[in-house]
Parts: structure tokens; C-alpha cells; sequence
């Protein structure tokens, strides 16, 4: 009997040694602590026959035997248990002491770092920042701002027309119109805000406009303008130049004079071009300013009466005066940028100088 319980316990440790996962682990269990047939079982069952004397000694031996069997068992468990976690945590291996990628944050684009400090200036002034659509109606785009049909910004070579109709668009549905456009100026939202707001007005409108245009170092098909627009009673050039002066030497942040000569638009009446004084050379003459100490900027003028009649407002009772300037010219000054291409392309090595 004696014999037989330490042979079980060499044989039960012999096969543990071989057992390689949970199923084998089974088995075992069932061969040796099973409790119908299992061998422990088995050999405890011949315990009755034993006398007396024999029956204590081996009785404990048996227990001991099944107790040390029990351990190995959930010893063979907990290991095969834990090998099974290692081998999962292993897969996906974290290694807390490599350093972090860091990654590069972008910022704002040198174009919207501009066009914020515009809207916030003449937010500053009292003026609402406006939008409209890039697609435009033609009529919006000239018609309404008295640009009549022959005249030659509509001729269809100078801009990009869309085939839809803006009616069959069901942008605008009554007809006049006409077809739809790729904006070539932010001026069509002028219009569009006398229509919606009435006067008295003061909005400023950054936005994309679209040219037929050969590109090159200083000309784009896509680029980016600001419009304003002051409909007020009893308002003058006076109140443009005050508000421009006034908007340059904020955004330069030294003192900046304006210039006005005549210019033609046919949706203002006097119309002109203004100039500002050269920050290079303060006005002597330089390079940038072609020696004449003015910069070219922007076109103005006090707003046509038909333009003003097309917006629903009484020019009888009601001036006012617009402007547009180009937004990436003015970025294109600020920062020397001497190719408009540059601004546009994607090449993060000129991007991330700003
Ligand atoms: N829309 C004109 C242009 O694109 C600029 C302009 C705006 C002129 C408002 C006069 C008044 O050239």
C-alpha cells in the first residue's frame, strides 16, 4: 500500500512535468484526483481493507499524498495560467521609457493671421464682417453694380462661368439673374447686404475672388480681397480717408498717410485708387515704391446711385462709399513676399516661417 502511494506520487509527478496547457492539465486531474476512477481514489478505496493498525498510518500517508497531488495541480495551474498572460502581454508590449514622437502643431496661415487682424480693426471701427458666396450670379457680380452686358469685364473670356443658370441652380429664382460665376470681386455682396440690412451700413467683407488670369510672380486665378462698404447720411471721401488712415496705421502700427487719385469703377461715382505712403522709405523713394514714395492699394469711390438703387436704399437720402483691396497684396507687402504663388502652393518650408 505504502509502495503504491509513492509510486502514484513519482508517476503523478513524472507526468505533470509533461503537461503543456490546460487541456493536458485535465486530463491529469481526471487520471489521478478524478473522483470515480481516478487512481487516488482508487487506492484510498483499499484503505477499508487494512487492519486496525494499518489503517491510521496509511490513512494519513493517503491524505498526504492526495494533499501534495492537489498542490502540484494548482501549482501546474496557476503557472500555465500565467504563462498564458505573459504570452498575451507580450504581444503588445509597452515600453514606458521610450521617448514620445512630438508631433509638429501647425498654426495659422500667414493669409487668416492678416485677414483676423483686418476683421478685428475695423470690428474695432463699428464695421460687421460679412460674407457671400464665391459662387456668384452674374447679376450680382455686374449687373447690379452697374456693369451693364457690354461691358468688357463680362466678356466671357475674362472670367469663370459656370454652365447652370443661377434660377436652374435655385440660387436665385427670378430670373434676371442671369447665369452663375466664379466671383471676380467681392463688391457683389455690396448689393447684397443693401438688400438684406437697409441702410444705414457698416460691413467689411474678406473673401475669395477668381480671375482669368496667366499665373506668374504677382498674378493668381484664386486670391483673396477685402471689401467695405458705408452707407450712411451725409457721409463723404472725408469719413473713407479718416477710416483708412486710421486702419493702416493700426495694422502697421506707425503712422500711415492715404492718397487718392481718380480712378474708374463703374459701380462708384467719383470712383478712385488710393495709395498709401511707402513704409520702406517712409515716403522718400525707394525700390518697393518705385521712387515715388506711394504704394498702390486698393480701388473706392462713393457707391453708384445705381448700385444703391439696386439695394433697395434711397440715394436721395443716403451716400455712402465702398472700397476693395486685395488681401494677399497686402500680405504679399507686409512680409516681402515677392512670388503670389508662394502662398497657396502647400510648401511647408515657406509656410512655417510665419
Ligand atoms: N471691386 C474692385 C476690384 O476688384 C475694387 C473696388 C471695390 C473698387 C469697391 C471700388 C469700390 O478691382
Amino acid at each position: 500500500m505504502k509502495e503504491l502511494l509513492e509510486n502514484l506520487k513519482k508517476e503523478a509527478v513524472e507526468k505533470i512535468g509533461k503537461v503543456k496547457n490546460a487541456e493536458e492539465l485535465k486530463m491529469w486531474e481526471i487520471e489521478f484526483l478524478g473522483r470515480g476512477k481516478g487512481k487516488m481514489t482508487e487506492i484510498t478505496k483499499k484503505l477499508k481493507d487494512l487492519s486496525d493498525a494499518e489503517k491510521p498510518v496509511l490513512g494519513k500517508l493517503a491524505n498526504e499524498v492526495k494533499r501534495f497531488l492537489e498542490e502540484k495541480f494548482s501549482e501546474k495551474k496557476n503557472s500555465l495560467e500565467n504563462a498564458a498572460i505573459e504570452k498575451e502581454l507580450g504581444k503588445d508590449f509597452f515600453d514606458t521609457t521610450i521617448p514620445g514622437k512630438v508631433r509638429g502643431l501647425g498654426h495659422i496661415h500667414p493669409l487668416s493671421q492678416v485677414q483676423e487682424e483686418v476683421e478685428r480693426i475695423f470690428s474695432q471701427m463699428g464695421f460687421t464682417v460679412m460674407d457671400g458666396p464665391e459662387v456668384e450670379s452674374e447679376y450680382y457680380n455686374f449687373e447690379g453694380l452697374n456693369i451693364p452686358l457690354d461691358h468688357p469685364a463680362r466678356d466671357m473670356q475674362d472670367t469663370f462661368f459656370v454652365a447652370e443658370t443661377a434660377a436652374k441652380a435655385g440660387q436665385e429664382g427670378d430670373g434676371k439673374h442671369g447665369r452663375l460665376v466664379l466671383r471676380t470681386h467681392t463688391s457683389p455682396v455690396q448689393v447684397r447686404t443693401m438688400e438684406k440690412f437697409g441702410a444705414p451700413l457698416r460691413v467689411i467683407v474678406p473673401g475669395r475672388v477668381f480671375r482669368y488670369e496667366a499665373t506668374d510672380a504677382s498674378h493668381d486665378t484664386t486670391f483673396c480681397q477685402v471689401e467695405g462698404l458705408l452707407v450712411d447720411e451725409g457721409i463723404s471721401l472725408a469719413h473713407l480717408k479718416g477710416v483708412l488712415a486710421e486702419f493702416l496705421t493700426r495694422l502697421f502700427g506707425k503712422p500711415v498717410k492715404v492718397r487718392f487719385r481718380p480712378g474708374y469703377f463703374p459701380f462708384v461715382e467719383p470712383g478712385l485708387e488710393v495709395d498709401f505712403s511707402c513704409l520702406l522709405c517712409g515716403g522718400r523713394g525707394c525700390r518697393v515704391c518705385k521712387q515715388s514714395g506711394w504704394v498702390e492699394f486698393m480701388g473706392a469711390g462713393m457707391v453708384h446711385e445705381n448700385v444703391l438703387k439696386a439695394g433697395g436704399i434711397d440715394p436721395k437720402k443716403y451716400q455712402g462709399w465702398a472700397f476693395g483691396f486685395g488681401l494677399t497684396r497686402l500680405v504679399m507687402m507686409r512680409y516681402g513676399i515677392d512670388d503670389i504663388r508662394l502662398l497657396t502652393n502647400g510648401d511647408l518650408r515657406f509656410i512655417k516661417q510665419f
